[in-house]
């Protein structure tokens, strides 16, 4: 595996399943096939789960894990070719990622939407660098479309946790202060598009995401309808993916408390499972009796992070053998 961005990455799902599930049983098994390995994870924003599940998950396969926060710990870096290098930022990625490639096996990076440009976004302008200069295995940590790990984590989760052989499996967007990226919900809708379960995205108007993630998913705007006979409900905030009008790309076109998921919207639901990614705003985009209830996977869906990168990483070690 040279690159973990989509779900095509991955291969058959299901082998992918059968392999987490090998993985959780004995994590330790493959102790020696990182061995003198390093992977470098590159953070461009800020991280609790990806950046200790990637830590644990590549120390599982005995590699060394190398942590780079940029613009902490190293250099500001310039994403965009062709600037006059004038201003904050001391070194072009051009150079970084060679540089950095050369210290390591495995590169892992996290790098946001800056949810100005879509066409820039959506072009994964910083992690094709990545690729087109590294000469190495890249992973997705989080880039401006997408985030793999959290979705492979997620699907591990509801395989584990599912009751029936075809779940109904909600997406639903949920209200939030501030503007955030659609790499989540696209990842969350790429996977399950391809399990074998009923997906189905509840959104208000205007935040419809990209055909290219959403694919063949049933689309319906009235939320409690949505809800309906769901067997789990993944709540997540993400800003308008621009689909119908590019000008409102990345902005906050609604903060209607009516979408956050409480005891109601669970009510609806066939005692569905309460899914997030984390981190979550409590009362904002679910209330506390919802998060707070047995229903709520968010902790061992967070646990899962290690399992999916684990995956991710055993497969790039042996393909670089
Ligand atoms: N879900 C997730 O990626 O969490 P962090 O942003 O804390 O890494």
């Amino acid at each position: 595996m040279r690159k973990f961005f989509n779900v095509g990455d991955i291969g058959d799902i299901a082998a992918a399943l059968e392999e987490a599930r090998e993985v959780k049983k004995n994590r330790f098994a493959w102790k020696h096939l990182g061995e003198n390995r390093t992977i470098m994870l590159v953070f461009f924003n800020s991280s609790l789960r990806t950046r200790l599940s990637s830590q644990k998950a590549a120390t599982n396969l005995g590699m060394n894990p190398i942590v780079l926060n940029i613009g902490q710990e190293s250099w500001k870096l310039e994403t965009e070719l062709g600037v006059v290098m004038d201003g904050d930022k001391g070194e072009h990625l051009r150079e970084a990622i060679p540089v950095m490639a050369s210290y390591c096996d495995i590169i892992g990076v996290r790098s946001f939407a800056g949810l100005k440009d879509r066409e820039y976004d959506y072009s994964e302008t910083v992690l094709s660098q990545f690729i087109e200069y590294s000469g190495k295995p890249v992973i997705s940590l989080e880039s401006a479309t997408v985030h793999p790990c959290q979705a492979f984590a997620d699907l591990i989760t509801i395989d584990e946790f599912k009751k029936k052989a075809r779940p109904k499996v909600v997406l639903s967007w949920a209200p939030h202060p501030k503007a955030l990226p659609q790499a989540v919900p696209n990842s969350f809708a790429e996977w399950m598009n391809a399990a074998d379960v009923d997906f189905v995205i509840t959104n208000p108007e205007g935040y419809d995401l990209d055909p290219k993630f959403a694919g063949d998913a049933i689309v319906e705007h009235d939320q409690m309808k949505a809800l309906e006979g769901a067997d789990f409900v993944y709540a997540k905030n993400w800003s308008c993916p621009g689909v119908n009008n590019p000008d409102d790309y990345g902005k906050i076109l609604s903060k209607d408390p009516s979408w956050t998921i409480d005891a109601k919207h669970m009510a609806v639901t066939d005692n569905a499972f309460f899914m997030h990614c984390l981190p979550v705003r409590r009362n904002v985009i679910v209330s506390d009796e919802v998060i707070d209830s047995p229903q709520s996977i968010v902790i061992p869906e967070a646990a899962n992070r290690e399992i999916s990168a684990q995956v991710v990483m055993k497969r790039m070690l042996e393909s670089l053998k």
